[in-house]
């Protein structure tokens, strides 16, 4: 074997620069796994890419070499030669178990979002998204006029928040509520743990159709659903009226300074004189250091600028918007369980 060059050597600055530029690569080989069904296909035990490729609609041997990039980056185990089996990571890319990122792989890997990130370089010279630029349209009308794209960004979104319901429930007492209303709440999954949690509390999922279509299915299978109304509505409008509380996870962060003070707005005119405004949100920090949890955040906000239109915010951004919108803020909690996920508490002033 020869010597490695010193650029070779894992953990030199040209090796982590290298393995950064390449990252586009491993982000393709996982949504190409995901759409392809390998880690269910892989399920019941170790295959060749001979086997998997009729029912995986492949050509086997570029298969072949799909499954040892999935090995190389540790989803999948090469147990023997040829024949591979899935990894605990691996399992993660199968339909609908827990902790499951299937869809996140198939959205964030997907035809929109590659194009979108394709060109990056227009966004940060224009600041224009390339929802607009490239689609002529905002994200969510495309959601609304692509159901099945809608079907998996709604799963992705759920599967993301799945991952921080439990830290919400523990950090934050909603059995002093009577009525929660989910604004902008997709397919229900974060109210459906609330409302599991706390048995009194009674609760609507507010979203546009396209966003909320599996509530009904989602609120059934958590055992909540005849505590919780499904509405469809358009949060630029109103939302529902009265309750005491109204969350908003992953919303703000979706929209511009002038958009996310109108959604406040309408839940200013909604929310009673003693409700509360709950943000579950990504909260940018000051200073950025080059730490996952930090890494995370900035690629979000990128994500952001090049599709929705938004923004990841400081603490004294969301205390802005507050103000602009008749609210201020009261509490601020950062989830300990999910590094860089927050909630915000704030009152009607
Ligand atoms: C990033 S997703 C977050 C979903 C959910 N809160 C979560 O965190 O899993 C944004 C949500 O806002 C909804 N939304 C977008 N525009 C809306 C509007 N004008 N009125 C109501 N909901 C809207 C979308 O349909 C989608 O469900």
């Amino acid at each position: 074997m020869s010597q490695l060059t010193t650029s070779e050597i894992a953990g030199s600055p040209s090796a982590t620069l290298a393995a950064l530029i390449n990252g586009f690569m491993a982000s393709q080989v996982v949504h190409v796994a995901a759409k392809l069904g390998v880690a269910d296909l892989l399920a019941d035990g170790a295959k060749t890419a001979e086997t998997l490729a009729g029912q995986a609609d492949a050509h086997a041997p570029s298969l072949h070499r799909l499954l040892r990039a999935l090995a190389s980056l540790g989803l999948l185990e090469e147990v023997e030669p040829a024949r591979f089996a899935l990894t605990a990571l691996g399992a993660q890319l199968r339909t609908a178990v827990p902790g499951s990122l299937r869809n996140r792989a198939l959205l964030f890997g997907g035809d929109r979002s590659w194009r979108c990130w394709g060109e990056l370089l227009h966004s940060v010279r224009t600041g224009e998204t390339q929802m607009q630029h490239l689609y002529g349209m905002g994200s969510f009308e495309y959601l609304t006029e692509h159901p099945g794209q809608a079907e998996i960004f709604n799963e992705a979104m759920a599967e993301g928040t799945r991952q921080v319901t439990r830290a919400v429930v523990t950090a934050y007492d909603f059995s002093r509520f009577r009525m929660l209303v989910d604004v902008g709440g997709g397919n229900g999954t974060l109210i459906a743990a609330i409302l599991a949690a706390t048995p009194k509390l009674r609760g609507i999922v507010f979203d546009l159709p396209s966003g909320n279509a599996g509530a009904p299915r989602q609120l059934e299978a958590a055992g909540v659903a005849e505590r919780c109304d499904v509405i469809e509505g358009d949060f630029f409008r109103s939302v529902p009226p009265s309750a005491d509380a109204y969350v908003l996870k992953a919303i703000i962060h979706d929209w511009d300074d002038e958009r996310s003070i109108a959604i406040f707005k309408n839940c200013r005119r909604a929310i009673s004189a003693d409700g509360k405004l709950l943000l579950v949100e990504r909260v940018m920090p000051v200073k950025v250091e080059a730490s996952q949890s930090h890494r995370q955040m900035a690629m979000v906000d990128i994500h952001m600028l090049v599709l929705a239109g938004g923004r990841e915010r400081t603490v004294a951004e969301y205390q802005a918007l507050f103000a602009a919108a008749g609210f201020e803020l009261t509490r601020f909690l950062p989830l300990p369980e999910v590094a860089g996920i927050s909630l915000i508490e704030a009152a009607p002033v």
